[in-house]
């Protein structure tokens, strides 16, 4: 099951990497990159990997790191400082294409065999639409192979190397450009047959809309929405985890089928179901799946 909360920590904050274990997520992302000041980077990637180091194995939440951009010197040092320490993936920022997560990943194979880590057990998730070329070929990550975990948005690259003076509209609603650039992800990280992951909601102590921000983000597609505090990730847990009504009418469904085997169309409470609305609801009771156990909704 992918995760639904992936909070960001910035590597050169040992408070914030002690918080951040605690923090329910269900993945946290250590970034060496834009959190992190130049003069810091250094000793970030040291912190990180003896962070890494020191965490119990493959015990929750899963550890990642974001590395610099790969064709930058420090993306180089960032690998040999965490990969031996066994990141459960590497976010990788900037990326142009599936051509970029596959040279990270004949990298992350080399490092791999040279530290005895099973191989393609490092993963890799691409914040896919950060430069305006990575808007055109997002349609082609499934050609990166099973390292690819899922695919991700980020907004505040993107304007700046386009020059936008916002991305909003006057709504509150993310404008033309951006809104194209979450729906290529959307796409893109299912034909890849990979998670989709929505971008980070900026406005931290903004709770109602960032539950309204999950809300789209779930109606839409995505499986998880990415988190910068600690504040945000019990919202971002509930919101992507099926509400007890909508468990409720998947049993219906299911139920509904079974009832009716080798029939592909049927009728429930005056609406056509057919073999979409079947697997959309055996989808969320695999989901559903994560709920603490309590009484049957
Ligand atoms: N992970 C873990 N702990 C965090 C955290 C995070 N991302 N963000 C805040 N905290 C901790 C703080 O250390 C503080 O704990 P303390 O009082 O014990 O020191 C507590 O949560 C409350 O923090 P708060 O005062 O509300 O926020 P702040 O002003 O300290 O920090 C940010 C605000 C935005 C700087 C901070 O949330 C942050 O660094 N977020 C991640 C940024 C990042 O990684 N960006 C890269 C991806 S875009
Ligand atoms: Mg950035």
């Amino acid at each position: 099951m992918s995760a639904r909360s992936l909070l960001f920590v910035p590597g050169d904050s040992d408070r914030k990497l002690e918080k951040c274990a605690a923090s329910g997520a269900d993945l946290v992302i250590m970034d060496l990159e834009d959190a992190v000041a130049p003069e810091h980077k250094a000793a970030a990637r040291a912190r990180v990997g003896a962070w890494l180091g020191a965490r119990p194995q493959r015990a929750a939440p899963q550890c990642w790191v974001r590395i610099n951009p790969l064709d930058t010197p420090e993306a180089a040092l960032d690998l040999a400082a965490v990969v031996a320490a066994r990141p459960d993936g590497i976010v990788q920022p900037k990326t142009r294409s599936a051509d970029d997560v596959i040279r990270l990943g004949r990298r992350l194979d080399e490092l791999e065999a040279q530290h005895g880590i099973a191989p393609g057990s490092t993963r890799i998730l691409p914040i896919a639409t950060e430069t305006p070329a990575s808007i055109f070929t997002l349609g082609g990550y499934g050609s990166c192979g099973p390292r690819l975990y899922g695919l991700t948005w980020g907004a505040e690259d993107l304007g700046t190397a386009i020059g936008a003076a916002g991305n909003r509209d006057a709504h509150g609603a993310w404008s033309a450009p951006f809104q194209l650039a979450r729906s290529l992800c959307l796409f893109g990280a299912h034909a890849a047959g990979v998670a989709a992951i929505d971008t980070l909601h900026a406005d931290f102590r903004d709770q109602p809309g960032l539950r309204a921000s999950c809300a789209e983000a779930r109606r839409d597609g995505f499986t998880g929405k990415l988190a910068i505090h600690p504040e945000q990730v019990a919202v971002i847990n509930e919101c992507f985890l099926p509400s007890a009504a909508e468990v409720a009418q998947a049993r219906r469904i299911v139920a509904l089928f079974a009832a009716h085997p080798g029939v592909a169309a049927l009728a429930l409470d005056g609406r056509m179901l057919d073999l979409p609305h079947l697997r959309q609801a055996e989808n969320t009771l695999a989901r559903a799946q994560r709920l603490p156990p309590g009484p049957a909704p």
